[in-house]
């Protein structure tokens, strides 16, 4: 049977055995004998099925979806029949079920933009079930033979690793947070896919721990995508008549390349992100001051940005107990007097008063040793009892897997909610989990539990309050808490030129108005480079937009066209934050070209970024893709980021604009452009005339 969304179908054959997809792109509907399979030389007498859950008792000999086991070693391999099951044209249910083993699955595929695959597991026999893995698998035709993973590191989150695959690659977090070192996606592609051409099938679960996703290619030379949680041992024990909801699974597809696949994980996210308002743009504190809170410096710092446009103004880490440097307090969620003697109240006010909204960086999950909570209740880290815990940041996670512990979190940060007028939460999460244990047994799949609830606590007490993810930048971006978050701080890196790289990473899979990008000081203080603010300003201007610089340094001339770019934002943020991303291909690897066209396609803005010097005397022509070839546009630089130096010397005769053609015109010629120096951006906007 084939269930059929906005983008993709997926067709799958459902009988007494375990379902198996079928295939997911196109709808079609193949007969049973088309289904049928050979069976191999040299194996066993009968096909061997590929089922959603690959069975290892039906002869799949490639990675079981489903381990685990009883305690005296039985149960380890079940074989599931199906006992009911429930479709309509956008959903599956069914539910499976082996009484020998004693355990009853329930999968229900549901399709719009995406698929999306939730499975659960109950142990319906006397004893514990073990689990070790629960793992759907995606199927993919034999003809992708590219696979996209996501690597990276602090500060160079999202690098795309592109690789040809064959056999067995398997993506594995094991740092109990989603991490900087890789993101819980992988798309497969067929050979030579781009961001315009290709096939393309990407996978990604919506979890913020441990994972594993893996990509194989059978002996029978079927290929199949898994997802799913990495389970510790005895993470997941499952007493008589309890059940395991593994995260949802979610799968797009595209027939014209990776930047289709991205609008379809866009529309996705779009769905149900909670996002109510325009994205204001913010000033964080952080690369301004760090933990150097001082109410008069932070007053002028708010005027400041109040004059270039700034909407939201953040005090991050340092306000709070004994927090004055990263070596104590936090766990102690009050307003230090030592820094703030009459609290928050004067800087709120200030702000308030320019017309800003106040928001204010948490880390809820951790503790300092040195702190009143650690002193108070030593015992509500998660570790591992008789060992020394390692720290990182000098500080311990946690255990939110506790009721008490998520019980005075979440009274800490209500209390400051209700005292303040906050309307933005910067939630941070700094360091990766290591031996973290919740009585004695592995604690951190219940950690991530209590996150989300205690999350969507905050968020139904106080509804108003809009909250940030944020992992030291990026190390915690997926669907699941995308679902709590309107924000992900995007990498603690505002160099321009690593955003150019880490910007389109994370663009693959999310949206850009959830994608937190700040324009920060001329000389970086991640890598020492130093770059103009109209670089500067172009790479964060296609984000949520931010400023993270001490603009009390800034001279008069770097202030105004400051405020210039942030206008250009703001004159550009309802096509940037609901139209569809585009990134191009370009020939010449010196330049990066991106950009976002409105869902009717009257409207589209163009970044072209010159990341190195080109290997050209000209650089290419600049042909914008997605415009409706039927339409008249005018094309004209973005003028409010003026022209990159030396550009206007030298320029072909349109420049800047505007210019008048049709969208096919543009697309097949190309707009002509000056020379750029490296580190230089052109914003170039289309606008479709009658
Ligand atoms: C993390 C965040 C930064 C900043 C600091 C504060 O590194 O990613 O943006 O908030 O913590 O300690």
């Amino acid at each position: 049977m084939t269930i059929e969304g906005q983008r993709l179908s997926a067709t799958v054959a459902v009988s007494d055995k375990m379902p198996e997809i079928v295939s997911i792109g196109p709808a079609f509907s193949p007969s049973r004998e088309l289904l049928g399979r050979a069976v191999a030389h040299g194996g066993l007498d009968e096909p061997v099925p590929l089922g959603i859950v690959a069975e290892e008792s039906n002869g799949h000999m490639g990675r079981p979806g489903l381990m685990g086991m009883r305690s005296d070693g039985t149960a380890w391999s079940p074989r599931f029949g199906c006992v009911a099951y429930e479709a309509d044209t956008t959903r599956l249910w069914v539910k499976l079920h082996d009484p020998i083993a004693q355990l009853e699955l329930e999968i229900e595929l549901v399709i719009d933009d995406v698929l999306v695959v939730r499975t659960s597991l109950t142990n319906t026999g006397p004893s514990i079930y073990v689990l070790s893995r629960l793992s759907p698998s995606i199927p993919v035709p034999a003809t992708a033979t590219e696979l996209v993973s996501f690597r990276g590191r602090w500060a160079r989150e999202f690098s795309l690793c592109r690789e040809p695959w064959t056999g067995l690659r398997v993506v594995e977090n094991r740092r109990g947070r989603t991490s900087h070192q890789s993101a819980p996606a992988l798309i497969a592609g067929t050979a030579g896919f781009g961001e315009q051409h290709g096939s393309l099938w990407g996978v990604q679960l919506a979890w913020s721990g441990n994972h594993e996703l893996a990509a194989e290619v059978l002996a029978d030379g079927r290929r199949h995508i898994q997802a799913g949680e990495l389970i510790a041992p005895g993470e997941v024990m499952l007493e008589p008549g309890q059940s395991y909801s593994m995260p949802e699974v979610v799968v797009a597809w595209s027939n014209c390349g990776l930047t289709s696949l991205s609008q379809a994980f866009h529309a996705h996210a779009r769905s149900f992100l909670p996002i109510s308002r325009p994205r204001p743009v913010s000033l964080n504190t952080w690369e301004a001051v760090y933990f150097d809170h001082d109410l008069e410096r932070l007053c002028a710092l708010a005027d400041a940005a109040a004059q270039v446009g700034v909407e939201r103004f953040i005090l991050d880490d340092g306000w709070f107990g004994g927090r004055r440097n990263d070596r104590a307090g936090l766990g102690d969620w009050w307003v230090s007097p030592d820094v703030w003697p009459e609290g928050l109240d004067p800087l709120i006010d200030r702000v308030t008063v320019l017309g800003m909204e106040f928001g204010l960086w948490v880390e809820p999950e951790m503790v300092n040793p040195d702190s009143e909570l650690y002193r108070a209740h030593p015992d509500w880290t998660l570790t591992t009892p008789g060992y020394v815990p390692l720290q990182g940041r000098h500080q311990l996670v946690l255990d939110l897997g506790r009721p008490e512990v998520a019980d005075h979190l979440f009274a800490s940060i209500d209390a400051l909610l209700q005292r303040y007028p906050i309307g933005y939460l910067k939630w941070d999460m700094n360091r990766d989990i290591v031996q973290g244990s919740h009585g004695g047994r592995p604690g951190a799949r219940g950690h991530v539990i209590g996150l989300y609830s205690l999350l969507d606590r905050i968020r139904e007490a106080h509804p108003q309050v809009e909250i940030e993810s944020c992992a030291s930048g990026g190390g915690r971006a997926d669907l699941a808490v995308l679902r709590r978050a309107c924000r992900i701080w995007t990498s603690d890196c505002n160099d321009a030129l690593e955003r150019q790289a880490i910007q389109r990473g994370f663009s693959v899979l999310f949206p850009p108005e959830v994608m937190g990008s700040h324009i920060g000081p001329a000389t970086s203080h991640t890598t020492g480079r130093t770059q103009t603010l109209a670089f500067r300003a172009a790479t964060a201007l296609f984000g949520h937009l931010g400023i993270e610089w001490n603009l009390l340094e800034a001279g008069e001339e770097d202030l105004a066209r400051l405020a210039a770019a942030v206008a250009a934002h703001k004159r550009l943020r309802p096509l940037l934050h609901s139209g569809n991303v585009v990134r191009l291909d370009h020939p010449d690897p010196s330049v990066v070209a991106h950009g976002v066209v409105s869902p009717d396609a009257t409207q589209a803005v163009f970044c072209l970024s010159q990341v190195a010097t080109g290997s050209s005397e000209l650089p290419l022509n600049f042909h914008p893709v997605g415009l409706d070839p039927h339409a008249e546009y005018v094309a004209s630089l973005a003028s409010e980021l003026g022209l990159p130096r030396r550009a206007a010397r030298r320029k072909p005769p349109w420049f800047p604009g505007p210019v008048r053609s049709s969208g096919k015109t543009f697309e097949r010629q190309g707009l002509p452009l000056p020379p750029l120096d490296p580190e230089t951006c052109l914003i170039i906007e289309f606008t479709a005339v009658n």
